[in-house]
């Protein structure tokens, strides 16, 4: 965060209104207390992009992204906050002063200087893969496996050279010290000398959205084996200041402009380069982890559907089931493909052509139908208890379900098939869906694109974030919590440090300043944090739901000392909590 007070920042937002800089982008039109516009960060056909004039934040209740004014215009033009904020300041003709060095400067810098570092080594083992007889190994491999001169300059693919100081040497002469290249995560430390981390490796830089090389990662060239030691097939950057694994995607630089319909979702850097070759350019991987919430966001903001293509085997099958999870917890919509007779999509294109490919995509299962024949699977049907579990199971499967249209259909094919009634089916899936739902809550529910880190604690985090949205509308309800409720009683992080800020506030006697407070977090954070602000639900009774969120918070907390105390098998303890329990129970 920059050092620049409070009250100037405030400033620069009161110079600037929010609702006047986005009209140069998105078509506002006024709808109640807010403007609404289609989402410029996704694709989409209604608008769900809000922009609230009075808390001068946006949010769109589509894909999650929201902020003020000045995280607005990071995105828009892919600025960082201090960048943007000068912008803004520009604009308003107020003039920064020049000895409020940001304290960020120092990640700043160091930031910039590894994606030089990462440049020119993209480059130089793109140069020994392509010009240099030291990198022929790595040109024979790609031959090997159909890759092509344009390919390789289109991923910008290299050759790591099998010595152990090349690339470190080079960037030496070039004025890259050891320790910022040991930063880059390009050199390690073997007895404490600095030696290039990739060697005889064909290498797969990872860019990102704005062109910048963010890691690498690098194959060996097969039967290569040292001192019986079998190193690991790939190797990759680890974290650095510029590179977060769970955070990326291989390739979406390239996909991004024809994925707005689908995009295909693998697990190889060699699938999605097969894939690419023959034309089928909207596709994209992970980085050798499980799809993570993060990308999955990311991702729905350039594409309306995944399409999942993983590996065939009994790992990729699981992280598919995973991957679903994930990307309908965060709102996505996802198909999955089955590769028949090839290991992974590289090898399926390989043999196939895209054509066959193409048929895949086409005969694709949506995401539910999958899951359904899945479960299908494993019982008898043939027989009534086969077919009553399959209808148990598939019933919490449609109680997830958001379209009743949706649901209605896989109703009847499932009536259909077990002979089993569809009122039956309805009545146990409302079973589900009642054991997860608040009573007494919102008129309106709104989806937010983002779900608490802890998954367990998924209905908590969901009740303290409407808890604290009412805090933030009025000082009244602020009262009727603050004794009972403490900033730190937040299971969730994030809110809890909202919850800080915004008490603190009411405290002091000041304003809550939506822009100047959401300033106070990091892109991905005012995502989260101005869905809070911007909260469109409505409560018939705020006194009374207060309360039952309180409560239920507090059940909730309890319930994990509970389970605690009985693993520890503290007898006076648990009974105390218990007796706690039963109390708040009644209220
Ligand atoms: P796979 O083992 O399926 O490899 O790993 P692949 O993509 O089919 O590779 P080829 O065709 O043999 O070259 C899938 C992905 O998992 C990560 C990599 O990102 C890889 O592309 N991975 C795999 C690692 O990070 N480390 C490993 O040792 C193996
Ligand atoms: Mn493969």
């Amino acid at each position: 965060m920059p050092k620049y007070s409070d009250e100037l920042i405030n400033e620069i937002f009161s110079q600037n209104d929010i609702v006047d800089y986005v009209s140069q982008y998105v078509k506002l039109k006024k709808n109640g207390r807010d403007y609404t516009g289609l989402c410029p960060f996704h694709k989409e056909k209604s608008p769900s992009f809000h922009v609230n004039q009075e808390k001068q934040l946006f949010h769109c209740f589509g894909c999650g992204a929201g902020g003020n004014l000045v995280q607005f215009v990071m995105r828009t033009e892919g600025l960082d906050f201090v960048e943007a904020l000068k912008l803004m300041a520009d604009r308003a003709g107020i003039i920064l002063p020049e000895n409020d060095e940001p304290v960020d400067d120092k990640l700043y810098r160091k930031k910039k200087r590894i994606l030089e570092i990462n440049k020119t080594a993209a480059r130089f083992y793109y140069e020994i893969l392509t010009k240099d007889n030291l990198g022929k190994a790595g040109l024979e491999y790609l031959k090997k496996r159909a890759i092509d001169s344009n390919t390789i300059t289109k991923f910008g693919l290299g050759y790591a050279p099998d010595i152990f100081d090349a690339l470190k040497k080079y960037m030496n002469r070039l004025g890259f010290t050891d320790s910022e290249l040991l930063d880059a995560g390009l050199v390690v430390l073997r007895n404490g000398k600095a030696v290039d981390k990739f060697r005889a490796r064909v290498i797969f830089p990872i860019i990102d959205l704005r062109g910048n090389v963010i890691a690498f990662g690098g194959r060996i060239i097969e039967n290569i084996q040292k001192d019986g030691y079998k190193p690991p097939k790939y190797l990759n950057s680890p974290d650095t200041p510029v590179f977060n694994k769970g955070k990326n995607l291989f390739s979406l630089n390239l996909a991004k402009k024809d994925c707005s319909e689908n995009c295909i979702l693998c697990e190889g850097y060699m699938d999605v380069i097969s894939v690419y070759k023959a034309g089928i350019t909207n596709i994209t991987a992970t980085l050798g982890t499980a799809l993570t919430e993060d990308q999955a966001k990311l991702l729905m903001k350039y594409t309306d559907e995944i399409l999942l293509c993983y590996d065939g085997d009994e790992a990729g099958q699981a992280a598919t089931r995973r991957a679903i999870d994930v990307i309908t917890s965060v709102g996505g919509k996802c198909r999955v493909m089955q590769l028949k007779g090839a290991k992974d999509p590289d090898e399926y294109i390989n043999k196939n052509g895209p054509a066959m490919f193409k048929e895949v995509i086409k005969n694709s299962l949506a995401s539910t139908e999958y899951l359904i024949s899945l479960i299908r699977k494993k019982y008898n049907l043939d027989t009534e208890d086969g077919k009553i579990l399959f209808v148990e199971e598939a019933s919490t499967v449609l109680s997830k379900l958001q379209n009743a249209i949706e649901t209605d259909a896989y109703i009847k094919k499932i009536s259909d098939e077990t002979e089993i009634s569809k009122e039956a089916i309805y009545a146990e899936i409302r079973k589900h869906k009642s054991s997860g739902k608040i009573a007494g809550g919102p008129k309106r529910t709104v989806r937010t694109n983002f779900t608490a880190k802890k998954q367990e604690s998924g209905i908590v985090a969901e009740a303290e974030r409407k808890l604290l949205s009412l805090i933030i509308e009025s000082k009244a309800s602020y009262n009727a919590v603050k004794n009972d409720f403490l900033p730190s009683d937040y299971s969730n992080e994030l809110l809890g440090k909202l919850a800080e800020i915004v008490y603190g506030c009411y405290e002091r006697g000041e304003p809550i300043d939506s822009a100047v407070i959401t300033s106070k977090f990091s892109s991905d954070e005012a995502d989260y944090v101005s869905g809070i602000f911007c909260n469109l639900e409505t409560y018939t009774d705020e006194k009374n739901t207060i309360a039952q969120l309180v409560n239920k918070i507090k059940i909730h907390n309890l319930d994990i000392k509970i389970e605690q105390a009985k693993k520890e098998g503290d007898v006076l303890k648990l009974k105390e909590l218990l007796d706690l329990r039963l109390r708040l129970g009644r209220e």
